[in-house]
């Protein structure tokens, strides 16, 4: 599908739809993965509009990622929630996989908090790990950066990494942190390719996170990540891996994860 043109027009009207129906002004800005649904629902004073509600906007394929944006209040503090992003294995381009973060950072969200589910390159950890993302290897083929934008270097925050940290150690959640290895999907990965990423340096694999990381970060945001470790990657483990069984280990995290996100709400300066 070639949504390129699509996905810049939607950045101006998104950030405008957005706040035209009172979804501006957060502190925060969350992206929420596969089957980590819960936090959305936990927030005050909640105003949400579904993605079918905005003109162009497309709609998510994915089974466990419903489509909508949702604004409210957390532990006090006014964050944005997007429930439901665009993969580059639906068919988008990487303009419209990244054309809500660009539209959060049009809106002046400063700080943007994506998660994920992931699958496992350490044996040791078990489905429902959290990992916080301290930097990625991008290997989806695909660049989202436009002419006169610039990036480079980790774009994660060392800042909002710490936040996260704090609040997993005072909630009582283990945290683990790690790189993130981005494939672009929609196939999970073979023994071989598993092998190679790990021997690369990382420590989880996934098919989203590494573009909005990048626009957030070459827009000014500061950007954090974590993944939820939802199976042991290819050829760490004996079954073949689903889609049903991804979903199912991230909702069971959801409600830890949705601990977690909270507990660096209310740690944010
Ligand atoms: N590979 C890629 N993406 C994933 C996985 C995996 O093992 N688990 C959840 N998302």
């Amino acid at each position: 599908m070639d949504d390129g043109n699509r996905g810049g027009d939607l950045r101006v009207s998104l950030a405008q739809e957005l706040e035209g129906r009172g979804l501006g002004g957060a502190e925060l800005a969350i992206v929420l993965g596969s089957g980590l649904g819960a936090l959305a629902d936990a927030l005050e004073d909640a105003t949400a509009v579904a993605h079918d509600e905005l003109d162009g906007w497309p709609a998510s394929t994915v089974p466990g990622h419903a489509g909508r944006f949702v604004s409210g209040t957390l532990e006090g503090r006014r964050v944005l929630v997007q429930q439901g992003r665009i993969h580059l294995y639906e068919g988008h381009s990487p303009r419209a996989v990244t054309a809500a973060v660009r539209a959060f950072a049009e809106l002046g969200v400063p700080r943007l908090l994506l998660t994920n589910a992931s699958g496992g390159l350490v044996p040791e950890w078990t489905p429902g790990t959290l990992m916080r993302i301290t930097d990625h290897i991008n290997f989806q083929g695909a660049a989202p950066l436009e002419r006169g934008e610039s990036g480079g270097g980790s774009p994660y925050d060392a800042e909002l990494g710490e936040t996260l940290a704090r609040a997993a150690a005072k909630a009582d959640i283990p945290l683990e942190s790690g790189v993130y290895f981005a494939t672009s999907g929609p196939a999970y990965e073979t023994p071989a390719e598993i092998r190679a990423a790990i021997a690369m340096g990382a420590h989880a694999v996934g098919m989203s996170t590494a573009l909005e990381a990048i626009a957030g970060h070459a827009l000014g945001m500061r950007v954090g990540a974590v993944s939820c470790i939802t199976n042991l990657a290819a050829g760490l483990k004996e079954d073949p891996l689903s889609h049903a069984e991804v979903v199912e280990a991230g909702s069971r995290a959801s409600a830890q994860f949705a601990c977690l996100l909270r507990g660096t709400v209310s740690e944010l300066d």
